[in-house]
Order: C-alpha cells, then structure tokens, then sequence
C-alpha cells in the first residue's frame, strides 16, 4: 500500500512514523492544484492523508491575524485535494478537528451528526467549513482533537500545560496519538467514509492530568488553575472546550483506550522519553 501524506508537520510526521516506509511526505502547497496534480501522478499513491493547514504559530491566535492565509490553507487546499482525488479517483483522508464544539451536549458528547456550535476562531470556523463542505463527498474526515504524545514537545498537550503558567480546567475530549493513528489506520483499511471523532472515550480536566503528571512523572511539580472569563482577558481567539462521543468509531471497530487508561500509559512513556533526552 502507498500512503502520500500532504503537509510536512507534528501530525504529518507521526503518521509517517506510524506506517513506515509504505508513506511518503510531500510538502507541496494543497491550494496549488497544478502541483497537488503532479505529485499525485509522480507518487500514484493508493490513500492520501491530507495533514497539511495553518494550525497558528504559537498558537491559533495567529489565524485571527492571518485569515488568507488560513482560509487558503484549510477550505481552498482541501477543495483542491477533493478535486484531484477524485479526478484521479484516489481514496482520500482529511485530518480536521474536534474544536468545533463547545461543552459535552448535557453529557452525551457532540456526535458526529451534531452541527458545529463553536465559531470562536477563525481557526475554528475555517475548520468546521472545510469538514461541512466535505461531508457531501466520500471523504473520510478524522477529528482530532488535542493531541496527547508520549514525546515531550511544543504542541503536546502534556507540556503545553506544564509549561503554561496558570491552565483552565474544565472537561475535554483529546487524542491520545498512539491511539488516534492506530484507529485511524483501521477506519483506512476499512476504506471508510464520513467524519469520525478520534478522541479517547471520556471527558478529562486539565487538573486530572496535571494530577498524575504530578504522580507519574514530577512529584515537585505544581500548578495554578484560572477560569475561562480570565483566560478570555489574555486570548485573542476564544478557545473550544468540548466532550464528543465516540460511539460511532467505537461501533465501527476502531477502537482507542478509555482517556484515564491511556493517559497513565503514555504518561508513564513521557518520563521515560525526558529521561532519555
Ligand atoms: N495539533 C493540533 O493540536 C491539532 C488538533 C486538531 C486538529 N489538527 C489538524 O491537524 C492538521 C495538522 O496539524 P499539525 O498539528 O500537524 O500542524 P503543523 O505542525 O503546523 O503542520 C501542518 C503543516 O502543514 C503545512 N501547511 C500549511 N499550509 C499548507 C499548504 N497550503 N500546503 C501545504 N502545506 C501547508 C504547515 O507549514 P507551515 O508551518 O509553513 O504553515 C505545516 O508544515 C491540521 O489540519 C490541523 O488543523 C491539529
């Protein structure tokens, strides 16, 4: 099988990882249909897996500054893959996000079929655009949502929040990655179709996090919790917090551990990887 990977980021990487040597990276521009043609003709892969868009450096507060940029890169560019996939007729996965939602749905979680109800960013919207433009294709669409990595880095929610100086807790769906692409690769194999939500089963705050980061990896450790009208004070772009349901991926065999599982496991990985570094 021959994976093509468009974006040559954190995601793009791991899922090069995760596959091996079956997937390449192409750093192409995706709103350039002429390149996104030839790559596609030069690699001729079986699956593409679009992990290319303006995500904001150092954060999304960065797309509220540079909306051509990010529109162009998360509603033009996959418009552009929709229409030299299909035309190659070449089976296509798009990596969107879990943040259109804000809250848990009085406890059910978002579903799939639930329209987005977050449009505070433009990140935000920009990405529940492409994810409603693209429904109407057979596209399989991946929600993402806070990443969770066994490897200490930038945007790792594990040290984005122990490095933050005060952190908002409230509950949150996330994506613990060894999880997702493993998921992901199932929902591949099994040419699936449609949005999925790729998050860990359960709802975790921010503070139960810290808690075993505090246990497992650093007991001297300590934090300071804000609310979200503080954090609102110091934010250009408002930030989604949300539980989804995963009963859907669940129910097509694509499984991932309950949240507190395997956030312990990975937490347990994390100490090792700083040891190690
Ligand atoms: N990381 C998260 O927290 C998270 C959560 C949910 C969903 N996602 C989604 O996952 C996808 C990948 O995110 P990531 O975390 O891997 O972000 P990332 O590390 O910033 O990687 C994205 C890559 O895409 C590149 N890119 C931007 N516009 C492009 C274009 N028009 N053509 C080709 N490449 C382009 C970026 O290059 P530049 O750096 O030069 O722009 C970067 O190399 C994004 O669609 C994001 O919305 C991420």
């Amino acid at each position: 099988m021959n994976y093509l990977i468009f974006g040559n980021g954190y995601i793009g990487n791991k899922f090069k990882q995760a596959i091996g040597e079956e997937a390449s990276i192409s750093g192409v521009d995706i709103s350039d249909y002429q390149a996104v043609r030839s790559e596609l003709a030069r690699v001729a892969p079986d699956v593409v897996i679009n992990c290319a868009g303006k995500t904001g450096k150092p954060n999304v507060d960065w797309c509220e500054d540079h909306k051509e940029e990010t529109i162009t890169s998360n509603v033009a560019g996959p418009l552009v893959l929709l229409r030299a996939c299909s035309q190659a007729g070449i089976y296509w996965v798009h990596v969107g996000s879990g943040c259109v939602y804000t809250g848990d749905n009085g406890g059910l979680g978002y579903g799939e079929d639930d329209p987005p109800n977050f449009f505070g960013s433009f990140y935000s919207r920009t990405k529940a655009w492409s994810e409603t433009m693209l429904e109407e294709f057979p596209v399989l669409q991946l929600r993402l949502r806070m990443p969770v990595d066994d490897m200490p880095g930038p945007r790792n929610l594990i040290t984005k929040i122990t490095t933050y100086k005060k952190i908002v807790s409230v509950p949150n769906s996330v994506s613990v990655l060894e999880d997702f692409l493993r998921a992901s690769l199932v929902l591949m194999g099994k040419r699936a179709t449609g949005i999925f939500n790729m998050t860990n089963p359960g709802g975790i705050e921010h503070r139960e996090i810290l808690d075993m980061y505090r246990e497992i990896v650093d007991p001297s450790f300590t934090y300071e919790i804000f609310s979200l009208e503080e954090l609102g004070n110091v934010t250009k772009a408002g930030r989604s917090n949300c539980v989804l349901s995963v009963e859907k991926r669940e129910g097509a065999g694509a499984h991932m551990r309950p949240v507190r599982e395997a956030m312990r496991d990975i937490l347990v990985k994390y100490k090792e990887s700083m040891r190690a570094e």
